[in-house]
C-alpha cells in the first residue's frame, strides 16, 4: 500500500481500485483453490479446450466445505456483557505424552485461558464483588482496590478495577522487574516502588498497601461525619489475598465444580497444585472431598500438594511443623523462598492456606531444575508452553500418576503462560539440558 499511495494523483483511484479488487482476491482465495490443471484431464470440458488451449477454464474447490479441518465446531459461546463474564469455565486439556509416560490419564485445566491470563482472575473479581457487596466501594465514583503484590494478583486487579470503574493500585518492591510495572501501569494501575522490607516493617508493600487504603477510608469517614450533606469522599478496598476468604470461596463456588463437571461427574483419582495464597487448593480440596463419591474398596481420591525447593508448605504437610531450609540460622536470605519459581511457596501459614489444609493428603517436593526440565519437555512433546508453578505442579503430577500406577485420572493446574517468565525462568531453561525420557526426571 505505501507503494501505491506514492502513485501520480490521476493513477491513485484506478491503483486503490486494483489494490482492494486485489486483496478481496486474496482473502477469497484463502477458501478456494484455483485449479490450472489442464481441462483434458476433465473430460466434461475435452473437446473444447484441446481447441483452445488459451482460454482454459478455471476450476474453482470450495474448500469451505471440505473436511480439511481437524477441529470439531463445538456449540459457541454466547457473547459475553464485558470481560469480568469471560472469567472461569476455563477448558481442560489432556497432557498425551504425561499419560503416555505414566498410563494414566493426565489432564491439566487451563487457568491461563482467562482474561487476565490467570487463575487470579477469579480471586480478583471475588474480592471486587465481595467487596462491594458489604458496601465498602462503589464504581464510577473514585473508588480504590489496593493490594501489595509483583505477581500475577496485580495483573488481575488492574484489568477488573478498569471493566468494573475502579482504580487499581498496587505496591511492590523496587526492584521488581521494570516488565511487570510497565504491564501494571499499562493496564491502568498506579504503581508504588517500594523499598524491599521485611513484613514486619510497616513500609514493607504488603503493610504499605493496607496503611493507604486505611488513609483513604478514614479521610472519607471523617469528611462524612464532619458534615453528612458533604459530597462523598472516594472510598478503598485492601484486597488482601493471602488472608481474605473470597479466595478460596471463588475456587470452591467455581474451579472445583467445573472440575467435577468436566471429569464428567468427578472421576478423577487426584488433584495436584501447588500453594501461593493456597486459595485454589484450599477452595477445589474442600468441594472436590466433599462431591466425590467412591464405592466401598476403590482407592480414596487424594490431594496433593505440589511445593517448589525453599517452601515450608511440604513440611507442614508432611511432618506438621512448617520449616524450610531457608529458615536455618544464618542462612536466611532476602526471598525467603530460595526457588526461581514465583507464585508458590511461602513460609508463613495463611488464612486461605488453612482453610484447606486439613483436605491435602501428602505433598511433592520439586527442585528449580526438575521444574525447568518438565517446562521444556512439555513444550517440545505437547506444543504446552507454560509457567514455572505449572511446570512444579506437573512434575508432581507425573511423580504422583508413577506411584499410583496405570489407570488413574489426574487433574492438575496450569497458571499461567511461559511468555509471563520469559526473562527469569525460561531464560534459565536454556541452560537445562532437554530430558531424553521422562524416566530421568
Ligand atoms: C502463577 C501462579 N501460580 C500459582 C499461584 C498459586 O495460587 P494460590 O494463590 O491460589 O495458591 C499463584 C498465586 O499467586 C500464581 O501467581
Amino acid at each position: 500500500m505505501p507503494a501505491l499511495l506514492s502513485l501520480h494523483s490521476e493513477a491513485a483511484p484506478t491503483a486503490l481500485l486494483l489494490a482492494i479488487a486485489s486483496a478481496l482476491l486474496g482473502a477469497y482465495s484463502a477458501y478456494l483453490v484455483i485449479d490450472f490443471r489442464d481441462a483434458s484431464r476433465h473430460p466434461r470440458d475435452s473437446k473444447k479446450n484441446s481447441s483452445s488451449p488459451s482460454t482454459h477454464p478455471i476450476q474453482l474447490t470450495d474448500l469451505t466445505s471440505s473436511k480439511l479441518s481437524t477441529i470439531p465446531l463445538a456449540p459457541l459461546q454466547p457473547v459475553r456483557a464485558g470481560v469480568e463474564e469471560l472469567i472461569g469455565n476455563t477448558p481442560m486439556v489432556e497432557l498425551r505424552s504425561l499419560s503416555a509416560a505414566t498410563g494414566c490419564r493426565i489432564l491439566a485445566k487451563l487457568e491461563l485461558a482467562n482474561p487476565g491470563g490467570s487463575a487470579k482472575d477469579r480471586v480478583a473479581l471475588a474480592i471486587i464483588e465481595a467487596a462491594e457487596a458489604a458496601g465498602q466501594i462503589s464504581p464510577n465514583c473514585g473508588d480504590a482496590v489496593f493490594e501489595g503484590t509483583s505477581g500475577s494478583t496485580g495483573i488481575s486487579l488492574a484489568m477488573l478495577a478498569s471493566a468494573k470503574g475502579y482504580t487499581a493500585h498496587i505496591a511492590l518492591p523496587d526492584d521488581t522487574s521494570t516488565e511487570k510495572v510497565q504491564l501494571l501501569e499499562t493496564l491502568g494501575a498506579v504503581v508504588y516502588k517500594v523499598r524491599p522490607a521485611s513484613i514486619v516493617d510497616s513500609d514493607q508493600y504488603v503493610n504499605f498497601a493496607r496503611r493507604k487504603t486505611n488513609e483513604i477510608n478514614a479521610a472519607a469517614d471523617a469528611a462524612a461525619a464532619a458534615n453528612p450533606e458533604a459530597p462523598r469522599l472516594p472510598r478503598a478496598v485492601f484486597a488482601d489475598q493471602f488472608e481474605n476468604e473470597a479466595n478460596w470461596h471463588t475456587h470452591f463456588k467455581h474451579t472445583g465444580p467445573e472440575i467435577f463437571a468436566q471429569t464428567d461427574g468427578g472421576k478423577l483419582d487426584a488433584f495436584i497444585t501447588g500453594a501461593g495464597t493456597g486459595g485454589t487448593i484450599a477452595g477445589v480440596a474442600r468441594f472436590l472431598k466433599s462431591t466425590i463419591k467412591r464405592s466401598p474398596g476403590s482407592t480414596p481420591f487424594r490431594v496433593i500438594l505440589a511445593d517448589p525447593q525453599g517452601s515450608g508448605f511440604y513440611n507442614r504437610i508432611k511432618y506438621g511443623v512448617m520449616y524450610a531450609p531457608t529458615e536455618q540460622e544464618g542462612t536466611r536470605r532476602r526471598h525467603q523462598v530460595d526457588t526461581i519459581v514465583e507464585g508458590i511457596g511461602l513460609n508463613r501459614i495463611t488464612v486461605n492456606f488453612q482453610a484447606g489444609e486439613k483436605y491435602i493428603d501428602d505433598a511433592v517436593c520439586v527442585s528449580d531444575k526438575e521444574a525447568l526440565q518438565m517446562a521444556k519437555w512439555l513444550v517440545s512433546h505437547d506444543g504446552i508452553f507454560i509457567g514455572s508453578s505449572s511446570a512444579i505442579n506437573c512434575v508432581a503430577t507425573y511423580r504422583t500418576a508413577k506411584a499410583l500406577g496405570p489407570g488413574h485420572t489426574i487433574v492438575t493446574i496450569l497458571c499461567d503462560s511461559g511468555s509471563r517468565h520469559l526473562s527469569k525462568f525460561w531464560k534459565e531453561a536454556q541452560t537445562v539440558e532437554p530430558l531424553e525420557s521422562l524416566d530421568n526426571l
